[in-house]
């Protein structure tokens, strides 16, 4: 849930628990009028050539704070050029915060396209470690089940990587389930494991659960552009952010076959509430993976054979 890659700078932003890059205290001023006036001066002109739209789109964008300007620009020129909407349209949308996946449409996850339309979570790219795990843990033609699917990016990529796997997610918000299965996932409506069959009850090979876990009491340090979008029961995890990866946790237990594994993405000191809650659920093995900043990103289950 770190919104680095979409978000306003960040120079002075310090990690919180659940491993999130945090906005300063001050929040910036946003600066999109400033950067809008500097847009419109790049289209009163004689046409621009395209590497001096470009370079004038780069500006808008980094004077707006946005933290990648130049490949937010391509991405914008791309969409524009694919007919999603006149170019001077697209970047005003994303000067006034709205996620750039939003606007272009998709993001690529583990290499693979993910629609993510408006209102729904977009995937992150430190997920992605926790996706490509569960990919070499998975059967061919095994079954898998992605709980708090979202737009169904992990199980998009676990379906793409075993076109003869069962793979099933679950998503409570019917936007983001729809969202899912124009991505091609068998995603089914409902809180957690309830709407999974019955049938596969003791017989999951892997599953794995990126739920929201931001502590509620931390949720006003994620970045503006994030809680002033992105759907709040996408974030907020309850108190310590361990509220719903409990719940995940104790699914697991009930449908991992035996040698079946569980990855949950968690987040700052979340790892030993987490891996109580698995040993007490009947599973082993467990460990966490950490990302190349030595953060906890997710923590692995095994039920013994
Ligand atoms: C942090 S987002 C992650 C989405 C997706 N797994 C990803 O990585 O992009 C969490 C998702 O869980 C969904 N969600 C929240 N509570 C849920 C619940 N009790 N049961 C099922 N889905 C839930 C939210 O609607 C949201 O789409």
């Amino acid at each position: 849930m770190r919104g680095r890659r979409t978000t306003r700078k960040s120079s002075s932003r310090k990690r919180s628990a659940n491993g999130m890059s945090s906005p300063p205290r001050r929040r910036r001023r946003c600066r999109y009028g400033t950067a809008r006036r500097a847009l419109r001066t790049t289209t009163i002109l004689t046409p621009p050539t395209e590497t001096e739209q470009r370079r004038r789109i780069v500006r808008a964008l980094a004077d707006g704070g946005c933290v990648a300007p130049d490949a937010e620009a391509d991405a914008l020129l791309r969409a524009s050029s694919e007919g999603i909407g006149p170019i001077d349209e697209l970047i005003v949308r994303r000067l006034r915060g709205e996620p750039l996946a939003w606007i272009t449409g998709s993001v690529t996850f583990c290499g693979v396209r993910i629609r993510v339309e408006s209102g729904v979570f977009v995937p992150r790219p430190h997920s992605e470690g926790l996706a490509r795990r569960a990919v070499s843990l998975l059967p061919a033609e095994g079954i898998a089940v992605d709980l708090c699917t979202g737009s169904g990016a992990v199980a998009a990529v676990l379906a793409s990587a075993y076109p003869r796997a069962d793979v099933v997610a679950t998503e409570i918000d019917p936007v983001a389930a729809a969202c899912a299965r124009r991505n091609g996932v068998r995603s089914v409506v409902g809180n957690l494991d309830e709407p999974l069959p019955p049938s596969m009850r003791g017989r999951v090979d892997v599953m794995t659960a990126v739920v929201p876990y931001v502590p509620t009491e931390e949720l006003h340090l994620l970045p503006r552009d994030v809680l002033a979008n992105e759907p709040r029961r996408a974030l907020d995890g309850g108190p310590r952010g361990t509220m719903v990866l409990i719940q995940a946790a104790e699914a697991a237990g009930r449908w991992l076959r035996p040698g079946g594994t569980v990855l949950l993405e968690i987040g700052g000191t979340q790892a030993d509430e987490l891996a109580r809650t698995l040993a007490n659920a009947g599973l082993s093995e467990i460990r966490v993976h950490r990302d190349g900043d030595g953060h906890d990103r997710a923590i692995e289950a095994r039920r013994p054979n």
